[in-house]
């Protein structure tokens, strides 16, 4: 086994949520910045980081940083790396993703094609051939430059983690996996208390506070890059996929329930639960946020409303807003937390928020307003 350095990457606003889940697996020493996380690990870290974290885009092994503001400085900064360290020479390496952000070298397919020769050119010396036929496993690489100094990652994941393999059908503006993961956790619910979403789309939020619930790993059912690389040793990932197995717990009775006003979304939503194997745990119901009512006394109610983004849907979400406002009211000690990009949700909803904290949801900015209504009792 090696230690490699790895970079987790997640999300604007979720580091520290994410930086948790990566100390619940057992890593120490992170260094956590904006929209990652960097730290030290094996080949089980790979396999347990890509199959067990809910919030996190992709794992990355950093594979060189240096300073490079001219194209022979970054053809001879990647050429240093040892590449037959990690790719075997019928491995297919694509430079498939380049960033670069303040730096003199700002021609991204330039960055790609650099980096892409100089690998090639250090590879041809590795094994004395002059043609890859890229056959092989796949390898993705990830160059990142940033005020001139340049990262050079291979991307153990593959396709990104929120990509769990349940969603197949989408809902209009579905929530990211990753980020309704993060929206549970900040919540701080448990599976002990009842969870309502009733703006459900497609189901996300539900799902992934199911999966959490009954402990299945997010990436139990999907296929991840590093799964067909020579350093990984032979087993080892079907070895963690089998204890990840053996902890689901099938026992808890929880109390999951999502209610949309759309016809077809309840239908994705049911669809999707199923996909994810938590049909049984989560109800779905066609209804009118309205008509919100329930028995218990305590609960948790998170949601992602419409935002009301166009102009002209403005007063229809002032109205919407206010009438969440008498809705969710309604059940006066259930802790309630709304994400939105409008930053005037609290006067229409009619009450400030115990707390808020700044999200993104892909590129719009977003807040999650807090109600932590157990507390009034
Ligand atoms: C932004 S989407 C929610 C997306 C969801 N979080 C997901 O991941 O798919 C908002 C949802 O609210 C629903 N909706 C709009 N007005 C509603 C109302 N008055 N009561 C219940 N649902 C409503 C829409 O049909 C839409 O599915």
């Amino acid at each position: 086994m090696a230690i490699y350095d790895l970079v987790a990457t997640t999300a604007f606003g979720i580091e520290a949520i994410a930086a948790k889940e990566l100390k619940e697996l057992g890593f120490k020493d992170l260094q956590v910045e904006n929209g990652k996380i960097t730290y030290k690990g094996d080949e089980k870290a790979i396999c347990m980081s890509n199959l067990w974290l809910r919030c996190v885009d992709r794992v990355y092994i950093k594979l060189g940083e240096f300073k490079a503001t001219s194209f022979e400085q970054l053809f001879q900064g990647v050429k240093k790396i040892d590449w037959a360290n990690y790719l075997p020479e019928n491995a297919e390496f694509p430079v498939a993703d380049a960033k670069s952000v303040k730096s003199q070298l700002f021609s991204l397919s330039d960055i790609q094609a650099i980096t892409k020769k100089a690998i090639v050119e250090k590879m041809k010396e590795n094994y004395s051939v002059s043609w890859f036929n890229e056959g092989g496993a796949y390898y993705p690489i990830h160059v990142a430059i940033h005020k001139d100094i340049v990262t050079v990652h291979l991307n153990t994941s593959g396709t990104a983690l929120h990509r769990r393999g349940y969603r197949e059908k989408g809902n209009e503006a579905p929530l990211k996996e990753t980020l309704a993961a993060a929206l549970v956790k900040i919540s701080g619910w448990t599976k002990e208390y009842p969870l309502v979403d009733p703006f459900c789309g497609s189901g996300t939020i539900l799902i992934e506070a199911a999966l959490m619930a009954r402990n299945i790993a997010p990436g139990i059912n999907r296929k991840f890059a590093f799964e067909d690389w020579d350093i990984m040793p032979e087993g080892l990932f079907k070895k963690c996929k089998k204890e990840a197995y053996e902890v689901i717990d099938y026992e808890s009775e929880l109390k999951l329930q999502g209610y949309d006003i759309n016809r077809r979304s309840c239908g994705i939503a049911r669809s999707n639960c199923e996909l994810a194997g938590v049909d049984d745990s989560v109800h779905i119901q066609e209804m009118d946020m309205r008509n919100l009512s329930n028995k218990r006394k305590y609960g948790y109610i998170i949601c992602n409303p419409p935002y009301g983004e166009r102009l002209n849907d403005i007063d229809e979400i002032k109205v919407l807003y206010k009438d969440m406002g008498i809705s969710f009211e309604k059940l006066p000690y259930w802790n309630k937390f709304i994400l939105t990009s409008n930053e005037d949700f609290q006067i229409f909803y009619g009450r400030r928020s115990s707390k808020n904290r700044k999200l993104y949801n892909g590129r719009l900015k977003c807040y999650f307003y807090q109600y932590f209504d157990e507390k009034r009792c």
